[in-house]
């Protein structure tokens, strides 16, 4: 991920305007680190299937970056889980204000499908990209996702529909990154297939996530841990224990999905998910 840490950097969001602290906020975010899991997946799906496509598919990877950092800076304003902490770093709303941060968020959701349609692809294969990230991260996914989170604050759901809300929260932007990897190297035949692994990487995804906000500190999360009280989270609904039962059962039946891809991808998958599914424990 050197070489994304490095087009992040060169490529960061820019603004010459009279406005002495916009530019710094807009970067602040993005530079601030985090897994950049949703690239790795992109890129790693890139890898497998035709790694001549690589550089080229930086600039997709980058636009579900930026879309996932607004996600988060939004995740983070009072109105929503009103968290002080993020990558290790004060949240916008702290270090600049709450105007501050709901703008960046917005100039960073558009800037991101502004990047996707610059991206060195075909008009054909720009078009799906920009569809597969707006679908998957707007009004019919993650923000989707976002508003059932917070409607149902203190009204506890069934487990079926938390995995409806973990689904469209957390796990479309996961399984859009693999398919949009399938979307540039021109293998559609196997996009479903990713997709589906993608919604259930995504889903284990946001069940360790909450299990991480009662069993790490904040400072070794980085971000506010303990937030969850009122949530509608695996740990609230069904306890420490069972959630811990549920992610190792997910973690195993993605191993084991894994073989049925091509081998060059299943070693690709194999390396990340052996960093990220384990994260629970
Ligand atoms: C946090 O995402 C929000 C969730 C969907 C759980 P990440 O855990 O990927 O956050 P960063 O990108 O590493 O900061
Ligand atoms: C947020 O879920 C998912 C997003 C779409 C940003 P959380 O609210 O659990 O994420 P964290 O724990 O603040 O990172
Ligand atoms: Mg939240
Ligand atoms: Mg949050
Ligand atoms: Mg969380």
């Amino acid at each position: 991920m050197q070489n994304f840490e490095q087009f992040l950097l060169d490529n960061l969001p820019t603004s010459s305007s009279i406005h002495p602290t916009y530019e710094d906020a807009l970067q602040n975010m993005l530079i601030a680190g985090g897994k950049r899991f949703r690239p790795a997946l992109l890129l790693g799906v890139v890898k497998a299937y035709n790694p001549l496509l690589l550089d080229s598919a930086r600039h997709a990877a980058y636009a579900i970056e930026l879309l996932h950092t607004y996600s988060l800076i939004h995740d983070d304003l009072p109105a929503m889980d009103d968290s002080p902490l993020r990558r290790g770093k004060p949240t916008l709303h702290v270090s600049f204000d709450e105007v501050t941060a709901i703008l960046v968020g917005d100039a960073l959701n558009t800037y991101s499908f502004e990047v996707l349609s610059n991206a060195p692809f075909s008009d054909a294969t720009r078009v799906k990209l920009i569809r597969e990230l707006a679908s998957n991260g707007g009004l019919n996914g993650m923000v989707l996702g976002q508003a059932i989170d917070c409607y149902f604050e203190n009204k506890p759901l069934k487990v079926e529909d938390i995995k409806i809300l973990h689904t469209n929260k957390t796990a479309k932007l996961i399984a859009a990154s693999m398919k949009m990897g399938a979307i540039i190297v021109g293998r559609e035949d196997v996009a479903r297939e990713l997709y589906d692994f993608g919604i259930k990487l995504g889903v284990l995804f946001q069940i360790q996530d909450d299990i991480l906000d009662v069993t790490q500190s904040s400072q070794e999360a980085g971000k506010l841990t303990n937030n969850d009280e009122d949530k509608n989270s695996f740990v609230t609904i069904l306890g420490l224990d069972e959630s811990m039962k549920q992610a190792n059962e997910i973690a195993d039946e993605l191993m084991t999905e894994i073989f049925n891809f091509d081998e060059s991808l299943q070693s690709e998958l194999s390396s990340l998910l052996s960093k990220y599914i384990n994260r629970h424990k």
